[in-house]
């Protein structure tokens, strides 16, 4: 399997890395407009093949899209990160316009990759490369979810004081500090709803640590963060090199799922070699509904700043 990473910077590296380390792919090229940048990370990647034992070949360049030829999955996370303060959806004047022409510049040399779209505000670039691409909806997968599953899995077992490994537990909806649902009420320990451990405070507190999860990093961080991002996109990719049809809530177009329509929000999908081959309608309840369509219309108002 060949896969790009668009975007050199600390997300598109941290992806090359972890897919690399997880050796499953027989190529990954990063690309990058800085010049020498992608080149300089893929050799220092390179470099470490020998000690972290992998045999993926790790290439760079600078923005020539035909060294992408071929890709089987192209991962799009160029675009400006947040700053402490900035909400995702405050990049969408620069990143849109970036993330469209990425988008034109991979499927030129690759007509049947299927595309991750990592770069933010993340369910409105889906969806726009749902629009301006018109490639079938199974190749376009948004990565926020698996993500967010992953931060609510931490905040869970931290609250539950137990290993993560004990957890289950899914995030739907937009990838936002408003618009994310953390499904509480599905989520377990060994099978036992989590809230058999936890108050209802600090079940609320879990969710509302969950949302955040990104922003509380950049605080930190200064910028946004890369190592989950990374490891949630290496995971994806593996499903699909591995055609394990795994589950993971993805940001994919619904059409009539959920009872929405023209949208990409994050909802359980299947992911194997087709990318997403089903999306998975679970039964919600009345309250998850309510929080699902009331992150649509966030998801939708910033979809309308794109025309
Ligand atoms: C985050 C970015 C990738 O949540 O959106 O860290």
């Amino acid at each position: 399997m060949k896969v790009t990473v668009v975007g050199a910077g600390a997300v598109g590296a941290s992806c090359a890395e972890y897919i690399a380390i997880k050796d499953f792919a027989s190529e990954v090229v990063i690309l990058d407009i800085k010049e020498g940048f992608a080149e300089g990370k893929a050799m220092d990647l390179m470099q470490t093949a020998s000690l972290n034992s992998f045999d993926t070949k790790i290439t760079g360049s600078t923005n020539d899209y035909s060294k992408t030829a071929n890709s089987d999955v192209c991962v799009i996370t160029s675009g400006i990160p947040r700053k402490p303060g900035m909400t995702r959806e405050e990049l969408i004047g620069i990143n849109a316009g970036i993330v469209k022409q990425v988008t034109e510049n991979l499927l030129e040399h690759s007509p049947n990759t299927i595309i991750i779209v990592v770069s933010n505000p993340m369910d409105t670039m889906t969806y726009l490369v749902h629009q301006t691409s018109g490639i079938s909806k199974n190749r376009i997968i948004g990565m926020g979810g698996a993500l967010d599953s992953a931060r609510f899995k931490y905040r869970l077992a931290e609250a539950l004081d137990c290993p993560i490994s004990d957890i289950d537990g899914m995030v739907i909806g937009g990838h936002s500090d408003t618009g994310m649902v953390p499904l509480i009420d599905k989520a377990t320990r060994n099978g036992i709803p989590v809230k058999n451990f936890i108050s209802e405070e600090r079940a609320n507190q879990v969710i509302e640590d969950t949302k955040v999860g990104g922003a509380t990093l950049t605080k930190l961080l200064g910028t946004s963060a890369w190592y989950a991002p990374g490891a949630a996109v290496s995971a994806m990719v593996q499903a699909i090199a591995c055609d394990s049809k795994k589950m993971f809530p993805c940001s994919a177009l619904l059409e009539g799922e959920f009872g929405l329509n023209d949208i990409s929000i994050g909802v359980p999908c299947l992911i194997g070699k087709n990318g997403i081959e089903q999306i998975v309608e679970i039964e919600l309840s009345d309250a998850e509904k309510a929080k699902i369509s009331e992150s649509a219309e966030g998801v939708k108002k910033t979809n309308g700043l794109l025309n």
